[in-house]
């Protein structure tokens, strides 16, 4: 069967990628990396991707009028590859209203919190200023309002008396790398069902991952 073609879009560091470019060098993986985007020229993701045999398209927010207008122009590459799901992983853009409708449910990004708790940015340091004493990672699909579409799957860490935001971020980051990968291969074989604004998921055996490692 021909495998699920994935458009990544990255702004940094990209080790969310890495683990999915790692993940579809499996044959029996039922996704393939189609191509690798980013605004940023100089991301570390971008060198990752080029060494990884990836295709990469740069293309600069900076030199476009408008949100929809760079958002139109990176659809294009996106589209151009084939591509059937939209992987946002560390993707530092708001979008206009017109990407997340044109992909919709078609489109999904990872956070570092469980949502709906502490959406936007510093995340970790909102959880530890929270005092909570689980936090985690959520794949959700994407909607025009920021970290709030439907929830596919989440994974749960403890938040440690010491913790700092970095080391609290670098335990949830490990799951992050666990997750992505499962839930493109859902998608990828056609388990994921979206009723309203819950999500199923057919034959799989947990929709949250735990771990207790420090
Ligand atoms: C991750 O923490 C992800 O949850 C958030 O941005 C970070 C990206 O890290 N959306 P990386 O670029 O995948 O290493």
């Amino acid at each position: 069967m021909a495998k699920l073609k994935v458009g990544i879009l990255v702004s940094g560091r990209g080790s969310n990628m890495a683990a999915l470019i790692d993940a579809a060098a499996a044959a029996d993986y039922p996704a393939e990396i189609a191509c690798v985007v980013s605004n940023v020229a100089d991301a570390r993701g971008v060198t990752t991707a080029r060494t990884a045999g990836i295709e990469t398209a740069v293309i600069p927010h900076g030199g476009f009028p408008d949100r929809e207008t760079f958002d139109r122009a990176v659809s294009g590459v996106l589209e151009r590859h084939g591509v059937g799901l939209v992987v946002l992983a560390g993707f530092m853009r708001i979008f206009s209203p017109w990407f997340p409708q044109h992909w919709a449910g078609r489109i999904v990004n990872i956070h570092p919190s469980l949502l709906p708790a502490f959406k936007g940015t510093h995340v970790q340091q909102q959880a530890l200023d929270a005092g909570v004493r689980l936090s985690g990672c959520t794949v959700h699909f994407v909607i025009p309002d920021l970290d709030s579409g439907p929830i596919i799957a989440q994974a749960a860490v403890p938040v440690l008396a010491g913790d700092t935001a970095d080391t609290l971020a670098a335990r949830i980051l490990r799951q992050e790398h666990r997750l992505y990968p499962l839930v493109v291969r859902w998608f990828a074989e056609g388990r994921i069902r979206q009723d309203g604004g819950r999500v199923a998921v057919d034959g799989a055996a947990a929709t949250l991952l735990f771990s207790a490692e420090p």
